[in-house]
């Protein structure tokens, strides 16, 4: 498993805008879209490729275009949404599933309520998001999902991760690469990261 942090400067900035508890929902929304959108640059940097030849208007050009597995974005309800709609920017030809968790109220564990995913998930190579990893619990159920499906291919996208939360899918999915903007000190006895950017899907969808 690999861990990669994207510390570009623009994502670093819009970031830092994202944390301000003073950035309403509007901004808030489009910065978390912009930046899951540059994280996405990075994210597919390995995408293999393959040589074709087009004609340009002056003569034949040897180019190179994606190959290899089609591509699937799996949201996790709500705040994944966001971050999907970032990504599709720079991919919009992948595919797009969804996966709702809610917390059991006796186990307290994540359990799934809905899941709706491309048929051909297996055969694609997945890009999972959940903005904030915190306690790593939402994550890994969605994994085992997505797994339980027969998926193969999976990197976990988090605009801000704990520490806890990446030791938890690294024990739990040892395969699965992760890509985050920035790794924080901790959880709180909330289970909120700190400093972190407060609630994710309260401050996109302008709720409490
Ligand atoms: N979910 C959030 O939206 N924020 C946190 O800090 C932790 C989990």
């Amino acid at each position: 498993m690999k861990v990669t942090t994207v510390d570009h400067p623009l994502v670093q900035h819009k970031l830092a805008l994202i944390r301000d508890k003073n950035t309403g929902s509007k901004d808030f929304r489009e910065l978390m879209a912009e930046v899951s959108m540059l994280m996405a640059y990075e994210a597919t940097r390995d995408l293999e490729l393959e040589e074709t030849v087009v004609e340009t208007p002056v003569a034949p050009a040897r180019v190179k275009v994606l190959a290899g597995k089609k591509l699937a974005l799996v949201a996790i309800l709500r705040a994944g949404l966001v971050m999907v709609d970032g990504i599709l920017r720079l991919i919009p030809a992948a595919r797009v599933g969804h996966i709702g968790l809610y917390r059991d109220p006796e186990t307290l564990e994540p359990t799934q309520y809905y899941a709706k995913l491309p048929l051909d998930i297996a055969e694609r190579r997945i890009f999972l998001t959940d903005p904030m990893l915190a306690t790593g619990g939402s994550a890994v159920r969605a994994l085992d999902v997505l797994k339980e499906k027969g998926a193969t291919h999976i990197k976990l996208m988090s605009i801000i991760a704990a520490p806890e939360g990446i030791e938890r899918v690294m024990k739990a999915h040892p395969d699965v690469d992760i890509c985050v903007a920035a790794v924080d000190e901790r959880l709180n006895e909330k289970g909120y990261i700190v400093p972190g950017l407060g609630d994710a899907g309260d401050r996109i969808y302008g709720t409490k």
